[in-house]
């Protein structure tokens, strides 16, 4: 016999919903290099874009300023060091080129644009000379990466899982980076 007042809460509690999979999601991979995919954000489409294209000036600019400090810093205190910048660099680059092809996927144009990234770009360009001030840097840069990519992954949810999923990719790599640089701050 159930109390009235624990029928109610019976009531109350809510419905678990199914463990389905995101077909809309399986769909958009299996039609993804087709012309004329479908765009399964499509209401979010051009913001989408507008949010890639910023996180796509972003990882350029990283990619110039671990240039910087890979060639820079080469001869310095730590050859090790300045050979890992440019390790970062290029994942940097690939991030950069997988952002890119998303934005294509989803019927955007790319922005290249050299006069403009550093403006839309969240993180900063340097020219320390300093090993020490060049990893700071580099750990500032990837602080705001991991901060801009979680807003992103947050902002995107299940509007867009293919560009979250993505996003999630390349903000482990950030991690990854941001750990490695608070190692040697440290050392
Ligand atoms: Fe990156
Ligand atoms: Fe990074």
């Amino acid at each position: 016999m159930v109390a009235t007042t624990e029928r109610t809460q019976l009531k109350k509690m809510p419905a678990f919903g199914r463990l389905e999979l995101d077909e809309a999601a399986i769909d958009v991979a299996r039609h993804s290099l087709e012309p004329g995919a479908p765009q399964h954000a499509a209401p979010w489409r051009k913001d989408i874009v507008k949010l890639l294209n910023d996180s796509l000036a972003t990882e350029l600019v990283c990619v110039l300023r671990y240039k910087r400090h890979h060639f820079t810093a080469d001869g310095l205190a730590s050859p090790k060091i300045a050979e890992e910048f440019l390790v970062h660099a290029n994942e940097e680059a690939a991030h950069a080129d997988r952002l890119a092809r998303r934005i294509v996927q989803l019927g955007g144009e790319p922005d290249f644009s050299p006069d403009s990234l550093t403006r839309r770009s969240h993180a900063d360009y340097d020219e320390a000379l300093d090993l020490k001030a060049m990893i700071r840097a580099n750990l500032v840069a990837e602080r705001v990466a991991i901060e801009s990519y979680s807003q992103l992954v947050a902002l995107i949810g299940d509007k867009d899982s293919t560009t979250r999923r993505l996003i999630e990719e390349i903000l482990g790599d950030e991690q990854q980076h941001a750990e490695e640089l608070e190692g040697w701050l440290a050392d």
